[in-house]
């Protein structure tokens, strides 16, 4: 089989796409054909040596995707061959075939594509936690979400918009800017670049306020940090909670805590990947109610391109290039 290997942590030009030997499953492992596999922010910072933690070399990126039972241990009993499945790991997507322990693996009914499976999880997963049990969402409440056309972004906005919320969406670009429409943004904001200088801070915190009703948001999502995050907060309203997601845009920002007290504001940490581990049962629900609003059609995950899994350096190439739209899903065709 082939895989995307990562012999040495640097440049993501360094990742080559070669032959190795399929794996065997162990007593309780199974051995998945992937058909699928979605692009995360993770894969770009794991290869540079970047991510929390260190895989040992070599190893294939990628954290979630879908295909086939190809092989199943002796002591399997929940798969057999030729069930169709997700699956979410910490490494090994982006190959032909991955080999895991059985609880790592979800059936996926056949109405779902192998694309579609792959492709809404984890970034589906991580803003229903952020928005629910950490924003505690209401239908009355207004809510920022920066970073909105990216894969957790524009799943926040498509959850915000499904539960009744009114959201106003903060983006780099016009292109971006559009696709947060079709999602049912009520406000847009085009950030640019960034704010730089302290003035440029200041008219987009300005900014952010002018678009809120209440004059501050209950719940701001912040998938991006860095010179962002500042003038956002100073944008939130009475009592509001600050969603730390994550920091695409560079930089883990400092804050004056002054500002929370201010307004009566809490800064509240998302960790989805911790969240799954510890609270598996209401991680269950959460995927439960997230695949009731998909079949109801109330959420509607945006696979922007698929590329070809040989390709994928290629693809992890367009989140550091700020390229990615909602999903981009690796396919072995
Ligand atoms: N806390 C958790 O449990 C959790 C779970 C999943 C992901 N995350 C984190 O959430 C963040 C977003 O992940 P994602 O998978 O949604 O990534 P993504 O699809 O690549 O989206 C990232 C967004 O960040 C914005 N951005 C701003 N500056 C950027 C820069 N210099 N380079 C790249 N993007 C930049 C871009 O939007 P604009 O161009 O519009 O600014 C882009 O749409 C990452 O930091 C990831 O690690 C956290």
């Amino acid at each position: 089989m082939k895989t995307l290997h990562c012999k040495e942590f640097g440049p993501v030009e360094n990742l080559v796409w070669e032959e190795v030997e399929s794996p065997e499953p162990g007593e309780h492992e199974v051995v998945v054909s992937i058909k699928a596999a979605a692009l995360n922010f993770p894969d770009f910072l794991i290869v540079q040596g970047l991510y929390q933690f260190k895989p040992e070399l070599p190893f294939a990126p990628g954290n979630e995707g879908s295909g086939i039972i190809k092989k199943v241990g002796k002591s399997v009993t929940r798969f057999k061959e030729g069930d169709r499945v997700y699956f979410m790991a910490p490494w090994g997507a982006f190959a032909e075939e991955a080999c895991m322990h059985e609880f790592g693996v979800m059936p996926i009914p056949d109405d779902i594509s192998f694309e579609l499976a792959a492709s809404y999880q984890m970034a589906y997963g991580t803003s229903y936690h952020a928005l629910v049990q950490r924003g505690e969402i209401s239908n009355k409440d207004e809510i920022l979400v920066l970073g909105a056309s990216g894969g957790v972004g524009l799943a926040a906005l498509d959850i915000a918009k499904a539960k009744g919320a009114r959201v106003v969406a903060a983006v780099s670009t016009k292109e971006k800017a559009e696709i947060c429409k079709e999602y049912g943004a009520d406000e847009l904001i085009i950030y640019g670049e960034g704010p730089k200088t302290k003035d440029e801070s200041k008219a987009f915190s300005n900014e952010l306020k002018s678009k809120s009703l209440k004059g501050g948001y209950d719940i701001i999502y912040d998938p991006i940090g860095d010179c962002y995050t500042e003038p956002a907060f100073r944008a939130i309203g009475w009592k509001g909670k600050y969603l730390v997601v994550g920091f695409a845009a560079g930089e883990i920002p400092k804050l004056p805590i002054n500002l929370t007290l201010l307004k009566g504001a809490s800064l509240v940490g998302v960790f989805w990947g911790t969240f799954t581990g510890l609270e598996s049962e209401a991680n269950q629900k959460n995927i439960a109610e997230i695949n009731q609003l998909l079949s109801e059609g109330k959420i509607k995950p945006l696979i922007s391109k698929e590329v070809p899994m040989e390709n994928a350096v290629e693809a992890i190439k367009m989140i550091g290039n700020r390229g990615v739209i909602g999903k981009v899903v690796l396919v072995n065709k």
